[in-house]
């Protein structure tokens, strides 16, 4: 039975109004394209200026920034794996980013997150894969926590949606 905890959601993530967002970066953490380049524009230029004495962030570790213009509280930066065929340890490196982020998260009092499909676009992650990473992930994860209220898993657009949701679905009968 998946943890109700976990919602899967469609959207865009600089909207969500809870306490921290997750931005799957990359290692420089000075900003990028896709989730990583909204989140920059929504976030404002303080955004960089807080990353930049960072010293940047390691494949499936997560650091931790004020949100400053967006709705969230926080930015939890997360580097993904590049996907590489699936024999460079890409599926523990991904499990790796949204267990050291709810980890951050639960230190920082963070009560509600959500999450991007972290690797999924650029870094080329297959996404049904990827999906299953994410619900397996969160669900360990909050087995053994009770301040986190809400995960949300926020699709950016409808196949993403669809394939979280039908993921989710086989999990459930597992
Ligand atoms: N809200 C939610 N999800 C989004 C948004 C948004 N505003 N914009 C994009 N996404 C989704 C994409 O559709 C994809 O499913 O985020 C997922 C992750 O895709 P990318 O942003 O490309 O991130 P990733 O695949 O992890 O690659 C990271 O891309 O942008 C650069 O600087 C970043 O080098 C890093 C690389």
């Amino acid at each position: 039975m998946l943890d109700p905890r976990i919602r899967i959601v469609q959207g865009d993530i600089t909207q969500l109004q809870v306490d921290a967002i997750v931005n799957a970066a990359n290692r420089s953490l000075l900003g990028g394209g896709g989730v990583d380049g909204a989140i920059h524009r929504a976030a404002g230029p303080e955004l960089v200026k807080a990353c930049r004495p960072l010293g940047g962030c390691a494949t499936g570790q997560a650091k931790i920034t004020p949100g400053f213009r967006l709705p969230a509280d926080y930015v939890i930066h997360t580097v993904g794996p590049v996907w590489s065929g699936g024999g460079k340890g890409e599926a523990e490196l991904l499990a790796s980013c949204y267990r050291q982020s709810l980890a951050l998260a639960r230190e920082h009092g963070v009560k509600t997150i959500a999450f991007p499909a972290i690797s999924t676009g650029v870094y080329g992650y297959p996404l049904d894969q990827a999906a299953r990473i994410a619900l397996q992930t969160v669900q360990t994860f909050l087995q053994s926590e009770a301040q986190i209220e809400t995960v949300f898993l926020v699709c950016f657009g409808q196949r993403a949606y669809e394939t979280y949701r039908q993921v989710s679905r086989e999990l459930e009968a597992s």
